[in-house]
């Protein structure tokens, strides 16, 4: 049973075990996050300038669209303002700082009717995060930066959260990955040839819930979730922002949402920055990473989630 709770009254242990059982979580925009929503729509009006963020792909080749995302979504990755902004909003939604890392957060752009789909605007076919290695006690965070609807969403593909699906985990793995494919987002075009875990049997894309929340408004959800990009045919491009963040004590527990057909090896564990100090998680967890948790089996799970 799935459910989206909006401005939930209740604490971050309560929230993470919530999100673990793959309810997903819906907050009101926050000073925070409409701070980063603004710093987010500057960057974006400066570098596509003079026409709209939305509506730019309409006015530029392609190639010049992705070499402008190319330059400007590392800047906004790596500003020390979005780290701030983030540490705002964990602030506001009664995170433990010492206790929260996270990741810096990305801008994505999934644009319309099929214009660019590739590389640095890559259109996320259905997967889990968990596929890309990332640990079962990931939390997402996700926001829109301009108003989204229901054509250029983020879909989850409900029956999947107890339901396992074949997919190509086991062939990613992401140290692998940083070494030979992440730099070379902009040079896709037309056509993604880096290897990412797939779905390898049919898809039920039905039954799916898309979330449409207000630019700055946020959705949390268990990385365990099966997500994929709307093909977007809104006629405008989406621009959203998306970052994780793990809880020290889930880590070292071992905690998380269960997996039921997670295989990736590699950990991104050593990407998270603690939210006072951004100092890493501690090396000496890594080593439970590299390889992800003992698959559960539907029935043994329902039983288990029951309440
Ligand atoms: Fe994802």
């Amino acid at each position: 049973m799935n459910s989206i709770l909006i401005d939930a009254a209740i604490d971050d242990d309560r929230r993470r075990e919530l999100l673990f059982q793959g309810q997903l979580l819906v907050y009101a925009p926050t000073p925070s996050s409409l701070a980063l929503v603004r710093f987010a729509r500057e960057m974006a009006e400066e570098a596509l300038r003079p026409f709209e963020p939305e509506t730019a792909q309409y006015h530029l080749p392609v190639e010049r669209y992705a070499a402008i995302l190319a330059e400007m979504k590392p800047k906004f990755i790596h500003h020390p303002r979005s780290k701030e902004c983030l540490q705002g909003i964990f602030r506001e939604l009664g995170c433990d700082m010492n206790k929260t890392y996270f990741d810096v957060p990305r801008m994505r752009t999934s644009t319309s009717d099929d214009y660019l789909k590739t590389g640095i605007a890559y259109a996320f076919h259905p997967h889990r995060d968990t596929w890309y290695s990332a640990p079962m006690c990931q939390i997402n965070w996700w926001m829109p930066i301009y108003p989204i609807v229901s054509e250029n969403a983020m879909a989850f593909h409900l029956r999947y959260w107890s339901r396992g699906l074949r997919n190509g985990s086991a062939g990613y793995n992401y140290a692998e990955w940083n070494r030979t494919s992440r730099q070379n987002a902009a040079q896709f075009l037309k056509e993604d040839t880096r290897k990412q875990p797939r779905p390898e049997e049919p898809v039920e894309l039905d039954p799916q819930i898309r979330v449409i929340a207000p630019p700055g408004g946020i959705l949390l959800f268990s990385a365990a979730h099966l997500h994929s990009s709307v093909p977007n045919n809104s006629g405008r491009t989406r621009f959203s922002i998306d970052f994780r963040t793990v809880n020290i004590d889930d880590v070292a527990a071992q905690r998380g949402a269960p997996n039921v057909d997670s295989e990736s090896t590699g950990t991104c564990m050593h990407d998270y920055l603690r939210g006072t100090d951004l100092a890493h998680v501690p090396e000496e967890l890594y080593p439970l990473y590299e390889h992800q948790p003992t698959m559960v089996q539907a029935p043994e799970l329902q039983t288990a989630s029951s309440d």
